[in-house]
């Protein structure tokens, strides 16, 4: 079954059946919502809310680890993690959507292992070569391919701390990394669905040029209002044409 994360509206969007709302508990502790079971475009899905329903947890505070054990424990196997992002490479304007194949985490402090060592098993490191689902992000890309939407195929995700937004310098440096995009979730949301042998991709939506890009002064919320609007309005016909891809 394909679980999707993403932001609170998501679970209102027009063609989503919902059938029921779970509420979970975790050896983790609590995700950050009830789980939302319903049908879209005919198939199965399990919605989870990262943010909270009210939006009211910061990137930092999201227990990453509740919420991948609470999708799997409810039968998901594919989990589609959507998230805003800044742009950064010079062709993924705001308003599109991109399919990262590479992350650098820059986050810090977070809870980022189920691996907790102390006791007799041996210390493991993990493969993580290949950061994002192969099959899912082909069905994604194949999918954004035929509702005609302009895509960045490609790209290398730099996860942030937040929640304030980055300096043109950082942003700068990032650059220099080779990050593509910006966001404050991506990480270490992806190597937990690793961890958990989930089948993890993402679709990042650009709501803004990351700081000091394209040549602007300062980040304008207005705008990314703006953008995120129109974002979420498409998104729906993009996340119905991926459950038909993978269906
Ligand atoms: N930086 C980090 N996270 C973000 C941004 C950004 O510019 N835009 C949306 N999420």
């Amino acid at each position: 079954m394909l679980g999707i994360i993403g932001g609170s509206g998501l679970a209102q969007f027009p063609g989503l059946t919902i059938e029921r709302r779970e509420v979970v508990r975790t050896p983790y502790g609590a995700p950050s919502a009830a789980l939302v079971f319903g049908r879209l475009a005919d198939a199965p899905v399990v919605f989870l809310a990262r943010h909270g329903h009210g939006h009211t947890l910061p990137p930092h505070r999201i227990n990453y680890r509740a919420n991948l054990w609470a999708l799997q424990q409810a039968g998901v196997d594919q989990v589609l993690a959507i998230a805003t992002v800044g742009g950064i490479h010079a062709d993924f304007l705001p308003g599109m959507f991109a399919v990262p194949d590479q992350v650098i985490d820059y986050t810090w402090g977070r809870e980022m292992t189920y691996a907790e060592y102390g006791g007799d098993a041996p210390v493991v490191h993990l493969d993580f070569s290949h950061p994002y689902c192969h099959e899912l992000r082909a069905q994604c890309l194949s999918a954004l391919a035929t509702v005609g939407e302009r895509f960045l195929p490609t790209g290398t995700y730099g996860a942030t701390q937040g929640p304030r937004l980055e300096t043109p310098a950082e942003v700068e440096r990032m650059a220099r990394d080779g990050v593509d995009m910006v966001g404050m979730t991506g990480m270490p949301e992806a190597y937990l669905a690793h961890e958990l042998g989930l089948c993890y991709a993402t679709i990042a939506a650009s709501v803004n040029w990351a700081a000091g890009r394209n040549g602007q002064d300062a980040i304008s919320m207005d705008a990314i209002t703006t953008v995120q609007t129109d974002l979420v309005a498409r998104l729906p016909t993009v996340l119905a044409e991926i459950i038909r891809q993978v269906a």
